[in-house]
């Protein structure tokens, strides 16, 4: 049966890029009925300082905003990874698993260490192997995500792959990337060739779910556009980045294709078509982020319900971790 597993990094808030690619398409997974389990990766987040207070606020602010989003707990379970020890347990296996080299071409690796790499954390080049334990811990058949994690997944099957194959089983499956939608790749809103991250230090370039109707409005209206109309159709979108992601926001707020969206306004002016992006940006972020902020107000349920969660999520993923441990050879006396 299927199994649906996904995570995000509370490293910082909430942006429209996790949103659209990701959080938004958690919610339609949920409703199609599924087994879906979501995870807010806070030991993925200290691979690189996060100031202890500010990870404790940011991992409930997310927490909330899943909840605000539409992550029903009684749905889906929903929970912060440290709560579950499976994960960093099976993570030690795969480092034992993968390889150096799998691990220096991610180029999320590179990115993020840059020139430095001598100077990065351990973990931060570890990463992927804990992320394939997030996944691999509940044997999760389908992974929605952005386009960014599509290298990290391809990872993860190679790891199970690997696993499989060196202990002789056909244990952990073979999961399956769902990168799907019309913002699978949301770019900054100041640069078409950057995508939209909570670490660009330009906060003009994203669109946070923290942010009041009147910042969403003004972010869109300075975004970079070139001075050509909207064209007549997708084709006349090819080069011009900017442009491209503005009518991917767009389908992607309104249910729409981008096709649809570019035949809806053929030869509009980028100055009528911010404001109308504004305006749905605004009807569909504001009833979010206001759910937000009222569900902070109480942060022990937020506990709780992550406490609820993280029990949830336990029970699935320690027996498969017990028959981990039995196949590696480990004895489990107690
Ligand atoms: P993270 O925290 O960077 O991002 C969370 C999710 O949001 C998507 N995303 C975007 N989608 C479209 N446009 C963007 N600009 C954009 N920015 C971010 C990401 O693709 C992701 O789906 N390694 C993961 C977290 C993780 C995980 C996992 C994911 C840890 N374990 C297990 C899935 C399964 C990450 O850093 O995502």
């Amino acid at each position: 049966t299927p199994r649906v597993f996904s995570g995000i990094q509370p490293s910082g808030g909430l942006t429209l890029g996790n949103y659209l690619g990701a959080l938004k398409r958690f919610v339609e997974k949920q409703d199609e009925g599924g087994e879906t389990i979501y995870c807010l990766v806070d030991m993925h987040a200290i691979t690189v300082w996060q100031d202890p207070a500010k990870l404790r606020h940011q991992t409930r602010e997310m927490a909330a905003g899943f909840i605000a989003a539409g992550i029903d707990p009684a749905r889906s379970i929903l929970f912060n990874q440290s709560q579950v020890t499976a994960h960093v347990e099976l993570a030690w296996i795969f480092n034992c698993v993968a390889r150096m080299g799998w691990m220096g071409r991610m180029t999320q690796w590179k990115d993020k260490a840059g020139k430095n790499s001598e100077n990065a954390s351990l973990g931060l080049f570890a990463y992927p192997a804990l992320m394939a334990a997030d996944i691999l811990a509940y044997k999760a058949t389908h992974v929605p995500v952005g386009e960014d994690q599509k290298q990290h997944l391809e990872l993860t099957r190679d790891i199970a792959a690997k696993f499989n194959n060196d202990y002789g089983v056909t244990f952990f499956p073979m999961t399956e990337p769902v990168i799907e939608g019309a913002a699978t790749r949301v770019m900054s809103l100041r640069d078409g060739s950057k995508k939209m991250s909570k670490s660009d230090p330009s906060d003009q370039s994203r669109i946070n779910l923290t942010d009041d109707a009147d910042s969403i409005a003004a972010k869109i209206r300075k975004a970079k556009t070139d001075p050509e109309p909207l064209p007549d159709t997708l084709d006349g979108l090819k080069d011009r980045p900017e442009a491209r992601n503005l009518v991917n926001i767009y389908a992607a707020l309104a249910g729409m294709s981008a096709a649809d969206v570019v035949a809806e306004y053929a030869g509009a002016q980028f100055g009528s078509f911010k404001p109308k992006l504004a305006e749905l940006a605004v009807a569909k972020l504001s009833p979010i982020t206001t759910e937000m902020n009222r569900l902070m107000q109480d942060p022990a349920e937020i506990d709780r319900i992550l406490g609820r969660g993280a029990a949830q999520a336990e029970a699935i993923a320690r027996p498969i971790l017990n028959e981990v441990y039995d196949i590696v050879g480990m004895i489990r006396s107690r």
